[in-house]
């Protein structure tokens, strides 16, 4: 039995939720590792649609058990409502399919103050965060000063941590970025309160997964964001404040590295990316338009607007690499339908220096130029009616055959439509 790791290979918004939706059906227990609610990940089940910030993708199938691993941040109060938002549409989250872990960091009221003023402060050269206060979550973190889940079960550890972060980020709201302050008593009754209904969900991820692996029962790692908003190997600074390569399942979940079998990376037919930063490929034309439109490129989190490009091979390869990446899920293919030529990125130049790795300065990312080859599209043939693989036009057969060649490893799914049944599996990663 395989465990398997899903994740980004862009920007974010590859299409992760869809495929570990699907690729559930293989597996006892889906983790979220890293990242909070600042993931959207959308699912689509016979036409009815879920959108997933911090619960599992894996929630809707039964008798699959769902955990928050300890690299999460967990805004409580998010949480709460998605459980709820769940439940209105049938879902139901329970003690015996929904587990968190005590070691998990809060998301706090004040960090999304704090996340904000920051934006604010920055103006112009503002990161484009989702606004969740993800950033200063994970600070708190590494500063050691982070309220964590298993701290709601003992009131006077939570009291005095809360009253210390409350008075040292009110500090910093008033003083330095002029911004409302926040109120610790009301703070506490809101989270006591809090602290009894997480109560029930609250175990230990890494003894539930080793129990797993002990008795041979598959594991499914779901990333969020995507490689290039790694908070080492992305673009920083314009990424996320979270480690999404592979080796942060382990670190954030409470596993070791010989328990993984598989690294199943998400990769979108062309590019996508939401908020401020390099993106080499980026397109400002009539093409960039329809895959935004045929796409529907809005941000499943903040419902802003992705900014669109053509595929670039030098981003998955930097992904394949920092992951070790063993094959790839392609999806949105349908969405290159009705263009005339694709443009694939296979390279950079910048004054006369070529380029096939990302540079690790962003300013010289930013600034380089891609290196295209065009191949021949579809136009008048759809990818988006095709079952199977063969019924696909010969033409997206070539596109696909291209990235593989140029990435170095095998196409093992093909997505082409945001349904569950718009997937053509050629080789399942569970075995
Ligand atoms: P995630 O964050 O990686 O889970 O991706 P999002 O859910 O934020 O964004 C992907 C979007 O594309 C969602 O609206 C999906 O329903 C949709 N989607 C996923 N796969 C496909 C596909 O193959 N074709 C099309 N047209 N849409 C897809
Ligand atoms: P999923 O899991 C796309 C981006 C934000 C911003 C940067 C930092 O749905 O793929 P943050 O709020 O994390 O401090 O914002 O990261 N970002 C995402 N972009 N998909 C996501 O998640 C993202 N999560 C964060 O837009 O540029
Ligand atoms: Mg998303």
């Amino acid at each position: 039995m395989a465990n398997v790791i899903v994740l980004g290979t862009q920007w974010g918004d590859e299409g992760k939720g869809k495929i570990v939706d699907l690729l559930t059906e293989h597996a006892n227990v889906v983790v979220r590792f890293q990242g909070g609610n600042n993931a959207g990940h959308t699912l689509v089940v016979d036409g009815t649609k879920y959108i997933l910030h911090l619960i599992p993708s894996g929630i809707i199938r039964p008798n699959v058990v769902c955990c928050i691993g300890n690299g999460v941040v967990l805004d409580p109060i998010a949480l709460i409502k998605e459980i709820d938002e769940l439940s209105e549409s049938g879902i139901t989250v329970n003690s015996s399919n929904f587990k968190i872990s005590p070691l998990t960091n809060m998301i706090m009221p004040y960090h999304q103050g704090l996340d904000s003023a920051r934006e604010k402060h920055k103006g112009k050269a503002k990161i484009g965060t989702t606004g969740r206060g993800i950033g200063p979550a994970y600070e708190d973190r590494v500063a050691r000063r982070g309220i964590r889940v298993g701290d709601l079960a003992n009131r006077q550890v939570f009291e005095s941590k809360l009253q210390a972060n409350i008075s040292y980020h009110n500090y910093m709201l008033e003083n330095y970025y002029e911004a409302p302050t926040f109120n610790f008593e009301q703070m506490r009754d809101e989270f006591l309160r809090i602290g009894e209904t997480l109560a029930p969900y609250v175990d230990d991820i890494s003894v539930i997964l080793d129990k797993e692996i002990k008795e041979n029962r598959p594991i499914l790692f779901e990333g969020a964001q995507g490689t290039m908003l790694d908070v080492d190997h992305g673009t920083y600074p314009f990424v996320t404040s979270s480690s999404t390569v592979a080796g942060s399942a382990c670190i954030g979940s409470g596993v070791g590295p010989t328990a993984i079998n598989y690294v199943m990376g998400i990769v979108k037919a062309y590019t996508t990316r939401v908020g401020s930063g390099p993106f080499p490929t980026e397109l400002n034309d009539d093409v960039g338009t329809h895959l935004a439109k045929v796409g529907a490129e809005f941000g499943a989190t903040t419902g802003r607007s992705r900014r669109c490009g053509w595929f670039d091979a030098v981003v998955v390869r930097h992904a394949i690499r920092t992951s070790g990446v063993t094959g790839f899920t392609l999806t949105k293919l349908d969405v290159l339908d009705g263009l005339d030529t694709i443009k694939i990125c296979t390279g950079y130049t910048r004054n006369g220096q070529h380029f096939d790795t990302i540079p690790s300065d962003t300013t010289i990312l930013d600034d380089c130029t891609p290196i295209y080859e065009e191949v021949p599209g579809w136009k008048g043939e759809s990818a988006a009616d095709a079952r199977t693989y063969e019924e696909l036009p010969e033409t997206a057969k070539s596109y696909i055959r291209r990235l593989e060649e140029l990435l170095g490893i095998p196409a093992a799914i093909i997505s082409n439509g945001p349904d569950r049944y718009q997937t053509m599996v050629v080789t399942n990663p569970f075995g």
